[in-house]
């Protein structure tokens, strides 16, 4: 995937994380870099812990995160929620979560390339101020943008890739696994190595 347009980063590079998320919120702003924007109820910034070991990035907001302005809040966030809390055994505010892109495709739509690399650039910063311990990408959108890859997200599951130096873990969609159940025994198998590299 190419890389993003240029557009001068205003968030400072060091410091507290609230405050840099803070210039974050405040450069993405009213955003109107995609053709997303007159569609969106509200922007998806993501939310958790900005100190967190473990992040999620999962694909685009859906109908109930766009109303609520919140990430994996509708059926596929409640899963999401069991994959952490049952699956991690953390409970969900010590994650942090995100998503490839921070408004609504309409009807649910896939995202478009225009609107990954519009959007590039806030996810970077968000993985820079968490710099988490290790990522995890939920689907092929989020598992493709972490790897720099389009390798199907069925070959890239369940072993390790890198996203400058921090270790990422593809694994399936949480709306995928409400579609079929019987791959939840793989995310668990994948949850086990992330686990396994945490020393937990
Ligand atoms: N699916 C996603 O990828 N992200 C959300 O926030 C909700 C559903």
């Amino acid at each position: 995937m190419p890389a993003a347009a240029a557009e001068p980063c205003p968030v400072p590079a060091t410091g507290e994380p609230e405050a840099r998320l803070a210039a974050l919120v405040e450069w993405i702003g009213d955003c109107r870099r995609c053709t997303l924007a007159p569609t969106r109820t509200k922007i998806v910034y993501g939310q958790g812990n900005l100190r967190a070991e473990i992040m999620f990035v999962g694909e685009a907001p859906g109908a109930d995160e766009d109303e609520q302005g919140l990430a994996f809040v509708g059926r596929a966030g409640q899963l999401l929620t069991d994959i952490i809390e049952k699956g991690l055994k953390v409970p969900r505010p010590e994650v942090f979560i995100a998503n490839v892109i921070k408004c609504r495709p309409p009807g649910n739509r896939n995202p478009e390339t225009a609107e990954i690399l519009a959007c590039q650039p806030f996810l970077e910063q968000q993985i820079e101020i968490v710099k988490p311990k290790v990522l995890i990408g939920l689907g092929k959108f989020a598992g493709q943008w972490l790897l720099k890859t389009a390798e199907p997200i069925s070959r890239i599951r369940g072993r390790f890739g890198d996203y400058r130096g921090i270790p990422v873990m593809p694994t399936f969609h949480p709306a995928y696994l409400l579609r079929n159940p019987s791959a939840k025994k793989d995310v668990w198998e994948d949850l086990k190595l992330v686990l396994r590299h945490l020393g937990r």
